[in-house]
């Protein structure tokens, strides 16, 4: 379990760790290997009332440090987003769910969010332990590497406060997580998407 705090918004902080493609430039050798290989991906959106899920399907395992010592063989991820500030990742292996991380986060100020996040696996007695000891670490660091990425999309956004935000074709999520933190429906509720990506 790891506590922390960040300068940004439940909903930046949200569609931060529901991205998948950011793991290539922001967590570069840690989440995703150093080559410049992808895969074609494909990812469905769905959704309801306060939640809404990206599912990827057809991902190579992620080449990078914790994905390599924690997981075997994927058959999917999925990324959730709950009402009113749920992050969810769960991988999914041939017998069912692998790994699944959990961030729960509020706006404890209005520039300023707090999150606990979990990582729960399998135990599988000594080796689950030496995996949890090592991670630790690895998830700390992802985290500070997210920390700097967001505090500084907040100060930009700081510094022209009636622009728009920027969502462009791979924020499958954010205009949905959105919809749902201001109460509304999301789109994906009643028009399912999907997506063909290289990840
Ligand atoms: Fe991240």
């Amino acid at each position: 379990m790891v506590r922390s705090d960040t300068q940004s918004t439940v909903i930046d902080a949200a569609e931060n760790i529901l991205d998948a493609t950011h793991t290539h430039f922001t967590h570069k050798g840690l989440l995703r290997g150093l080559s410049s290989k992808r895969v074609l991906v494909d990812v469905t959106v769905t959704g309801g009332d306060g939640w809404v899920e990206a599912c990827y399907t057809g991902e190579d395992k992620q080449q990078g440090f914790v994905s390599r010592t924690l997981e075997g063989t994927r058959t999917k991820t999925i990324g959730r987003f709950r009402a009113p500030g749920i992050a969810e990742l769960e991988y999914w292996g041939p017998d069912g769910l692998t790994l699944a991380t959990t961030f729960h986060l509020r706006q404890a100020s209005p520039d300023h969010v707090e999150g606990i996040g979990w990582l729960i696996g399998p135990n599988t007695g000594i080796g689950a332990q030496i995996k949890t000891f090592a991670f630790k670490p690895m998830f700390k660091l992802a985290l500070h590497q997210d920390r700097r990425v967001l505090s500084s999309a907040s100060r930009n956004a700081a510094l022209s406060p009636d622009a728009k935000p920027v969502v462009g074709p791979l924020d499958f999520l954010r205009n949905d997580i959105a919809a749902i933190m201001s109460g509304r429906l999301p789109d994906c509720a009643e028009t399912p998407r999907t997506h063909q990506i290289q990840l």
